[in-house]
């Protein structure tokens, strides 16, 4: 009488349903994160249209490079959602409605409150980042991992981006 294998076959190991699907918890803090994500791109942009005065290239450059970390990121996290079973909403009016960061300024604004403007509309991104993140890591470390890269491109830009506000404190 032939015995058992106990070996899966590799038809067993395919139908397995290893996949992760991320509770609505989770789903709704990316959601959260994305919008101001997609809200700091926006505002950086117009702010690096509109700057004006001391160091304004400098400024300018930063500003882009920004834009750009922001980008990254929310397409990061909208494409982890879509990963585990949700459906990021990017839309402009979807942003406007439940963003976290205040409005920014129309016009030209100079370097000095562009600088500060900027700086704490990242670190209102990075606190609510924050503020999600225990949740997030108890559910799933890999989600855990994107946010916690997310805060730490964001905490550089922020401390590099308000140094030029800043004076010696000795
Ligand atoms: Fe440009």
């Amino acid at each position: 009488m032939p015995t058992a294998s106990i070996t899966p076959t590799l038809e067993t190991r395919l139908s397995r349903p290893a996949r992760f699907i991320a509770s609505d918890t989770l789903l709704s803090s990316l959601q959260s994160v994305l919008v101001d994500l997609i809200e700091l791109n926006l505002q950086a942009k117009q702010a690096h249209w509109n700057v004006v005065g001391p160091n304004f290239h400098d400024v300018h450059r930063h500003l882009d490079l920004i834009v750009t970390t922001a980008r990254d990121t929310a397409d990061g996290v909208a494409e982890r959602m879509r990963a585990v079973g949700g459906i990021p909403d990017g839309v402009s009016s979807t942003v406007a409605d439940t963003t976290g960061l205040r409005a920014y300024p129309r016009g030209e604004v100079t370097t000095r409150a562009t600088i500060d403007l900027i700086s704490d509309r990242i670190y209102a991104t990075v606190a609510n980042v924050r503020a999600l993140q225990p949740a997030v890591a108890e559910e799933d470390s890999v989600t855990a991992d994107l946010l916690n890269s997310t805060i730490a491109q964001f905490e550089q830009h922020a401390w590099l981006l308000s140094s030029e506000n800043r004076t010696p404190t000795s």
